[in-house]
């Protein structure tokens, strides 16, 4: 099981606020879904989990102990201002990781998502991944930009490859990060 303690010595944003970055427990359940009810609807249209359902909420709250997956909150007093998450893939993609990564609208272009980026790398590391992989709408330009930053690469764009949750097809660009 992993440990629970901060993963960072804390995070100083641009304007001065103090944010610990730690993995995900079971009691954040109510702050993560604030945090996932106060994300802008544009975020919903491309998260993979609706952090505005109770029972998602619940589901990745208790998951804190999951064996291949792990979970990484960023927290301002006692609300999340951020959350990423770290999943291998099994099976021929067994060294391969997925990443995802939302900041809350309040606490953006504030460094915190470069933190949690490390900080998420370091987890895969951990989890033994020779690769990391991100998928993102290629309308995404954010994503894209924090991810090159962390030295990701483009490896591909996928064609009408995803649908948003009204149902209209996306490019999907796929970014990774080659570990070993
Ligand atoms: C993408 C996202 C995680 C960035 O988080 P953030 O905390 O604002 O990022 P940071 O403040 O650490 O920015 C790091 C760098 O990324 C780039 N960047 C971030 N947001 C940007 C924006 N809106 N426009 C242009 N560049 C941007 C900048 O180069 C920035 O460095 P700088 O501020 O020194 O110029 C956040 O905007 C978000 O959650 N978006 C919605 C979900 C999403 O797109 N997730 C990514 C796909 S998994």
């Amino acid at each position: 099981m992993p440990s629970t303690s901060n993963l960072t010595p804390p995070v100083v944003t641009r304007d001065g606020r103090l944010i610990t970055i730690r993995l995900i427990q079971s009691e954040d359940k109510d702050a993560l879904l604030a945090f996932g009810s106060a994300l802008p609807e544009e975020d919903w249209l491309y998260l993979e989990s609706d952090m505005r359902s109770a029972d998602t909420v619940a589901r990745l709250a208790n998951a804190q102990g999951a064996e291949h997956w792990r979970q990484v909150v960023a927290v301002d007093g006692e609300r999340i201002a951020a959350y990423a998450s770290i999943r291998m893939h099994a099976g021929r993609y067994s060294h391969v990781a997925a990443v995802q990564m939302v900041v809350g609208e309040d606490w953006r272009r504030q460094g915190l998502g470069r933190a949690m980026g490390a900080v998420i790398v370091a987890e895969a590391q951990r989890l033994e991944a020779s690769k990391i992989i991100a998928e993102m709408l290629e309308a995404q330009r954010n994503g894209q930009a924090i991810f090159a930053h962390l030295g990701f690469r483009t490896e591909g764009t996928l064609i009408a490859h995803a649908r948003d949750r009204f149902g209209k097809r996306h490019n999907l660009v796929v970014m990774a990060l080659v570990i070993e």
